[in-house]
């Protein structure tokens, strides 16, 4: 029988190239470039299924033009924003993500960002690196000490309780906003907030891992951090929408918010330039789940979603 054909978008990490190239007929691309729009579409012709990323967009009106053929496509990723669920659930066209297996680098990441804002990490290293640096002075670059503090945490997911896990070995009080209050042993000694305002009004420190949906979308702005203690410290690994960014840009250079680490960019690779300019911002590039082993797990974890839906199974990880 005939392996299923199924298109690569993207130059995934070589193990998982490896492993697709041995069960399926492979389809890579030339060069590693997200494809969008017709280029997506004519790169999906002819193939059963395809292993994609958050990069390649399927809005419902590029899911109406996807051709019959293509019956699944598995997303490696844990975010899945950038497909309509419903679009493809009433075309018939199964979607998947790839949880869990990036809980701990996405939370490692929060943790650097959140230590990295707290302790000027940007300003000290630029410092170092322009030859700045006289000598020890007993006031130079104090930051703001996480022990004892309150980090609300928005999302307690498997992702939201990892970096929960960190930040008790920092002595932090964990408060968290979820969609639905967690079960005993999973709250442990976190206190839940049954309103983002409720939490947002005792963070001291903020870290977002939620989803981005409608009611997520610009959640941090003017409002809900005027909300919020003095000098906040914000921290962001889920998705850029989730903040207004002109609202922190502002928080930011007036001293409201005192620092901000970030991951993720509304509109992203294309981030506010203003934020290039301010010290107090700690900027990383999408680099979440960016590990070897975690990399190759994501990929292993879409492909094991392809081989249930080729093997006549229901996908473990199958959306909507
Ligand atoms: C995810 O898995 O959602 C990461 O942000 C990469 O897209």
């Amino acid at each position: 029988m005939p392996k299923p054909k199924i298109l690569l978008t993207r130059h995934y990490p070589e193990a998982v190239i490896e492993r697709a190239h041995r069960d399926y007929d492979m389809v890579l691309p030339d060069r590693d470039v997200s494809a969008n729009g017709d280029d997506l579409i004519a790169q999906l012709q002819g193939v059963d299924g395809a292993l994609i990323c958050a990069s390649n967009k399927f809005s419902a009106d590029i899911i109406a033009k996807l051709p019959e053929q293509l019956k699944i496509i598995a997303s490696f990723s844990v975010g899945y924003e950038h497909v309509d669920i419903d679009a493809a659930n009433s075309k018939g066209l199964i979607v998947t993500n790839s949880p869990d297996v990036l809980n701990d680098a996405t939370a490692d990441t929060a943790l650097l960002l959140l230590l990295a804002a707290s302790r000027r990490a940007r300003e000290a290293s630029e410092m170092v690196i322009q030859g700045q640096w006289h000598g020890w002075s007993p006031t130079k670059l104090l930051g703001v000490q996480p022990t004892g503090k309150r980090l609300g945490i928005i999302g307690m997911g498997r992702i939201g309780r990892a970096m929960a896990d960190r930040c008790r070995a920092l002595g932090m009080k964990i408060h968290y906003h979820n969609r639905s209050r967690l079960s005993a042993d999973l709250e442990g000694d976190a206190t839940y907030h049954a309103t983002s305002d409720a939490l947002f009004k005792v963070a001291d420190f903020l870290s977002i891992h939620c989803e981005m949906t409608p009611q997520t979308t610009k959640l941090v702005n003017a409002r809900t951090i005027a909300l919020m203690p003095p000098s906040p410290v914000i921290v962001n690994t889920a998705r850029g929408g989730i903040v207004d960014d002109t609202a922190l840009i502002a928080a930011l250079k007036s001293g409201r918010v005192v620092a901000a680490g970030l991951d993720v960019f509304d509109g992203e690779p294309n981030l506010n330039p203003e934020y290039l300019t301010l010290p107090t911002a700690f900027l990383l590039p999408h680099i979440g789940s960016a590990t070897v082993d975690t990399r190759n797990a994501m990929g292993f974890r879409a492909l094991d979603n392809l081989d249930a839906y080729f093997a006549g199974e229901q996908p473990g990880d199958r959306l909507g």
